[in-house]
């Protein structure tokens, strides 16, 4: 029996026009959705304008908290948010680098500053102790969530060193809680007695490495997916009392931590990213599915987009495609290591 025949023979069958039917409405629905979310990422990233910081308290003498504030995007974050307006708590390991952007954020923004030091990875109460003692009479109305440390280089996780191990989970996970759980009822406390004129905001490094789960990097993905999930726990409880907290997602960016130093159309540099990030705060661009998340730079943000709505972030295509990848970049990092191993030797 041919197609066309088995189409007319089955044409008077009730069953089968309303399943066609339901077939035809269930695809223009998906199709519409998609069509939707995809003018939503674009109407954001290239249309609406740049989020005004007034609402976080921006020239009303309010403070933000930035840890991994050093260098990198941390640095940026600090930068770009106290020409907003904003005095900075700069939070980092590294007190002479602190005292210099400290200087350098004063003189140029006219802003007040305040540095806390600590080592992340110690996990000592000290640190949180330090931090409270800068922070318990301040004004604050905006934490940013950037610290953190990867792998250095991509390493299968039976061969992980314990050190590294450790320090990841204790830098990205129980450090970032911890620090929240120090600034978060200092920001609420601040919309309370502003009488919600103003709100907080919480914004937590996310990467590509928690999107995806990252074969050869995976106590850093695993860190990071944790981060997804605490963040928009988080962003639940503490919208009522007019905070927003959002997990902000990126691809690569030049810096020490990636070891990347040319920038292209999908790699940033700190300034570049930063600006996208604070542009877009509150809305989705290429995290379309996700509650309180947001996938800031243009080019990352199309590539979140078309992953999400193709083989899926938790597919086995984009887990091997991942492996390859990351099996290529150890390979290349095993061979430079050996190369200037070899000319220390000479
Ligand atoms: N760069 C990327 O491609 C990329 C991509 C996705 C997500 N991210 C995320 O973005 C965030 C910032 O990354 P980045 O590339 O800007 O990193 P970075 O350039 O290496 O800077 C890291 C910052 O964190 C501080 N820090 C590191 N370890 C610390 C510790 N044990 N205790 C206290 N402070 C510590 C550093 O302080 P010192 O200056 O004292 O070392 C520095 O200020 C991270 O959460 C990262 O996971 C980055």
């Amino acid at each position: 029996m041919s197609v066309e025949d088995l189409l007319s023979s089955l044409s008077g069958n009730r069953v089968v026009y309303y399943a066609l039917y339901g077939a035809l409405l269930f695809g223009v629905l998906k199709l519409t959705i998609l069509g939707l979310s995809f003018g939503s990422m674009i109407f954001g990233l290239f249309i609406l304008p740049p989020v005004n910081f007034k609402k976080y308290g921006a020239k009303q003498g309010k403070w933000a908290v930035v840890t991994g504030a050093s260098d990198g995007i941390g640095k940026e974050y600090a930068f770009q948010l106290a020409k907003k307006g904003l005095n900075i708590v700069l939070v980092s390991r590294t007190q002479s680098k602190l005292e210099l952007i400290a200087t350098e954020i004063e003189s140029k923004y006219k802003v007040q500053t305040k540095i806390v030091a600590f080592d992340a990875s110690t996990d000592d109460d000290a640190n949180y102790i330090s931090l409270r003692n800068v922070v318990s009479e301040l004004p604050i109305t905006v934490l940013v969530n950037n610290v953190g440390q990867s792998h250095s280089i991509p390493v299968p996780f039976l061969e992980t060193d314990e050190k590294e191990l450790n320090d990841i989970i204790t830098i990205n996970n129980t450090a970032t809680l911890k620090i929240t759980q120090v600034v978060a009822p200092l920001i609420v406390s601040t919309i309370k007695k502003e009488k919600k004129k103003v709100r907080g905001l919480i914004l937590t490094m996310g990467s590509f490495g928690g999107l995806l789960p990252t074969p050869y990097l995976a106590t850093y993905s695993g860190s990071k997916a944790f981060l997804q999930a605490w963040s928009n726990a988080l962003a639940g409880e503490l919208k009522p009392q007019g905070v927003d907290v959002e997990l902000v997602i990126s691809y690569l960016v030049t810096s020490a931590m990636s070891k990347i130093r040319r920038t292209s159309a999908t790699i940033p540099n700190p300034k570049q990213f930063v600006a996208a990030t604070l542009r877009g705060v509150g809305r989705r661009n290429g995290a379309q599915e996700r509650f309180a998340t947001n996938t800031p730079y243009w080019s990352h943000a199309i590539m979140h987009f078309a992953i999400a709505n193709t083989v899926g972030v938790y597919s086995k295509v984009a887990n091997s495609l991942n492996f390859s990848m990351h099996q290529a970049i150890r390979k290349r990092a095993l061979k430079k290591a050996e190369r200037l191993a070899a000319e220390k030797k000479d």
